[in-house]
C-alpha cells in the first residue's frame, strides 16, 4: 500500500482518498506510530501529510528520520514537506509570512517528477505559518511563491519530494496531477486498484474468516448494510441470513426495494420479520423525540434479538453454528477510532449493539478498508440494485423523527406521500447527486387555514429540509431552483388532501441540525 501518515488535520484521509482515486491502494496511520511498524506494511510509497502544528512548537509531530532513508519513495505536504526539510538538515525558518487559501505558485522545472507536464503558473491552496529555508543538500527548488521561495522540491535520486501547499484539497488545480506524477514517475507504481477490482480480494479474504459457519445480517436498507450482505452473500452463499425488520418507518417503496428487488439482484437468504404493529403500539402517543428514538432502538434490539434467536435454533444440530455478525463499518470510522486491527467498536446508530450476553457474535466488517465512495461502486460491481446503492443517508429511526408529534399509522401515509412526491421530483430534476439529502417533515400538531376551489381547508404543513454537506456534521440549505420548488409544492398540495401549505427550511447546521428531532 502507500502509507499516509497522518500529523494530525483533516488532511490525511483526504490524501488517502486522491491516492485511491489514482488507482492504487492506500491506509492512512497515525504519526505516533514507529519507523519500523510503518516499514513493515512494506509501503509502495509515503505520504507525510500537513498537520496543524509548527515543527517548533511543543510536542509538534515527530517525523523519524529513519522513514527517508528506507529506499521507500516519500512525498511531504504542508507540514510533511517542513518536517521533511528539518529532518534533512536543512532549515524551517519563522518568516511571519504567512499564506492561506489560494496562492499562485511559479513552477520553475516543468521537466521535474511532480511537475512535469504542468503549466508554470499554477493555483494552489496553501495554509503555512513557517517555511523552509535552506534546502536539504543534493534537493533542488522546483518552485516558488511571492512569499514562499521554496515552495515545492525534489531528490530524485533518494525519490524523495515535497511540497509547501495541500495538492488534496481540490483548489489546487493541478493537485490530483502532482499526485500522480508521484506515484507513477517518482514512486513507479503502476495504477491497478479500483474498487471494481478488489471484489475478489475481500470475497477471498471473507471466505478465510468465516470458514463453513453461518453468518447473519441485520439488513436496513441503506448502502452500507446492502453492500456488506451482498459481499458476504458472493464469498460464502447460504451460509449467510438476513434479517430486515419492517419497523414500518420506511418511505414508500424501500421495503419492497430490499424484500424483492435486492434478493433478486443477491440471491441472499432472507428473513422478514413484520414488526409495524409491535412499532406502532409502542410509540403510540409519544411525542418526546429522545423518548421516541430510544423507543426505537429499543424495539428494534428486541425484534432482532428474536430473529437472531430464531436462525441460530434452526441451525442448532448443525455442525456450523451461526458464529458471524456482519457490520457495516467503513474506513473513516476505523481511522478514527484508531485504526486497529480487530473488532471495531458497534457503532450505537448501527442498532444491533444491545444484544444479550447469550447472544454473542463475532464481528465480520467486509467494507472496512473502503470509503463511502467505494462502496457504491462495490455494490455497483455486485449488482445491487442502484436505487439502493445511490441512497442518500436516512436515519435509522426513519419516519418516527420526521412527524412532530405522536407517530401513527395515517400520519405515516400522508407523509410517505408527500415524501415520494418531493423525492420524485428531485429525481426529476436531476438533482439527486447534488443535495445531501433532503427530509421532508410532517408538522403533524400544526393546522393551518387554507382554500381550496371554493372552500375552506384545515389541513397540516409539510417541510422541505433540502441540505447540501460533505458529512453531515456540518450542513448548508440547499439552494433547489424555485421552479423545482414550486412543482413539489403544487404537487403536494394537489395530490395529499391532508396537506395544504408546503414550507422551505433555511436554516444552516449549526445551528440547526438535519433532521427535526
Ligand atoms: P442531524 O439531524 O444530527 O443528522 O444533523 C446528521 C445525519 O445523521 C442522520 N441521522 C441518523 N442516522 N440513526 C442514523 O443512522 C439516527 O438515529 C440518526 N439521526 C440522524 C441524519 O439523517 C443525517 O444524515
Amino acid at each position: 500500500p502507500v502509507i499516509v501518515v497522518d500529523f494530525g488535520a483533516q488532511y490525511a484521509q483526504l490524501i488517502a482518498r486522491r491516492v485511491r482515486e489514482a488507482q492504487v491502494y492506500s491506509e492512512v496511520v497515525p504519526h505516533s506510530i514507529s519507523a519500523a511498524e510503518i516499514l513493515a506494511k512494506e509501503p509502495a510509497a509515503i505520504i507525510l501529510s500537513g498537520g496543524p502544528s509548527s515543527v517548533y512548537e511543543d510536542g509538534a509531530p515527530r517525523l523519524d528520520a529513519a522513514l527517508l532513508d528506507a529506499g521507500v519513495p516519500v512525498f511531504g505536504m504542508c507540514y510533511g514537506f517542513q518536517a521533511m526539510a528539518q529532518a534533512l538538515g536543512g532549515t524551517v525558518d519563522r518568516t511571519g509570512a504567512r499564506e492561506y487559501g489560494k496562492t499562485q505558485a511559479s513552477i520553475s522545472r516543468t521537466d521535474s517528477t511532480l511537475f512535469d507536464g504542468q503549466p508554470e503558473e499554477q493555483v494552489v491552496w496553501m495554509s503555512h505559518g513557517d517555511s523552509v529555508g535552506e534546502v536539504p543538500d543534493g534537493f533542488r527548488v522546483t518552485a516558488s511563491t511571492l512569499s514562499t521561495p521554496v515552495a515545492a522540491f525534489e531528490n530524485d535520486e533518494q525519490r524523495l519530494y515535497g511540497v509547501q501547499w495541500h495538492p488534496e484539497v481540490l483548489h489546487s488545480e493541478q493537485g490530483q496531477r502532482v499526485l500522480e506524477n508521484f506515484l507513477r514517475r517518482g514512486a513507479g507504481i503502476t495504477p491497478e486498484w479500483t474498487p471494481g477490482n478488489v471484489v475478489d480480494e475481500l470475497v477471498e479474504s471473507i471466505r478465510d474468516q468465516v470458514g463453513e459457519d453461518r453468518v447473519l445480517c441485520a439488513l436496513s436498507g441503506g448502502v452500507d448494510s446492502s453492500v456488506a450482505a451482498a459481499l458476504v452473500q458472493r464469498a460464502v452463499g447460504d451460509q449467510l441470513t438476513c434479517v430486515f425488520v419492517d419497523h414500518g418507518l420506511l418511505r414508500e417503496g424501500e421495503a419492497e426495494q430490499v424484500e424483492k428487488d435486492f434478493v433478486e439482484a443477491t440471491g441472499v437468504d432472507l428473513v422478514v420479520v413484520d414488526a409495524q404493529e409491535r412499532f406502532l403500539t409502542a410509540l403510540a402517543g409519544v411525542t418526546e423525540p429522545e423518548a421516541k428514538r430510544k423507543i426505537i432502538g429499543e424495539q428494534f434490539i428486541r425484534v432482532f434479538e428474536q430473529a437472531a434467536r430464531d436462525v441460530v435454533g434452526s441451525h442448532a444440530d448443525e455442525e456450523h453454528p451461526v458464529k458471524w455478525l456482519v457490520q457495516g463499518t467503513l474506513y473513516p470510522d476505523v481511522v478514527e477510532s484508531g485504526g486497529g486491527e480487530g473488532a471495531a467498536n458497534i457503532k450505537s446508530h448501527h442498532n444491533v449493539g444491545g444484544l444479550p450476553d447469550d447472544l454473542q457474535f463475532k464481528l465480520i466488517e467486509p467494507l472496512r478498508t473502503l470509503f463511502k465512495d467505494e462502496v457504491r461502486q462495490v455494490g455497483l460491481e455486485l449488482g445491487v440494485p442502484e436505487v439502493i446503492v445511490w441512497r442518500q443517508p436516512f436515519p435509522g429511526p426513519g419516519l418516527g423523527i420526521r412527524i412532530i408529534g405522536a407517530v401513527d399509522a395515517e400520519r405515516l401515509a400522508i407523509l410517505r406521500r408527500a415524501d415520494a412526491i418531493a423525492r420524485d421530483e428531485l429525481t426529476k430534476a436531476g438533482l439527486d447527486r447534488d443535495i445531501w439529502q433532503c427530509p421532508v417533515v410532517l408538522l403533524a400538531d400544526v393546522r393551518s387555514v387554507g382554500v381550496q376551489g371554493d372552500f375552506r381547508t384545515y389541513g397540516h404543513p409539510v417541510v422541505l429540509r433540502p441540505v447540501a454537506s460533505e458529512d453531515a456534521m456540518t450542513a448548508d440549505w440547499a439552494r433547489v431552483p424555485y421552479e423545482v420548488l414550486a412543482q413539489i409544492s403544487t404537487r403536494i398540495t394537489n395530490e395529499v388532501t391532508e396537506v395544504n401549505r408546503v414550507v422551505l427550511d433555511v436554516t444552516s447546521k449549526p445551528p440547526g441540525t438535519i433532521e427535526w428531532e
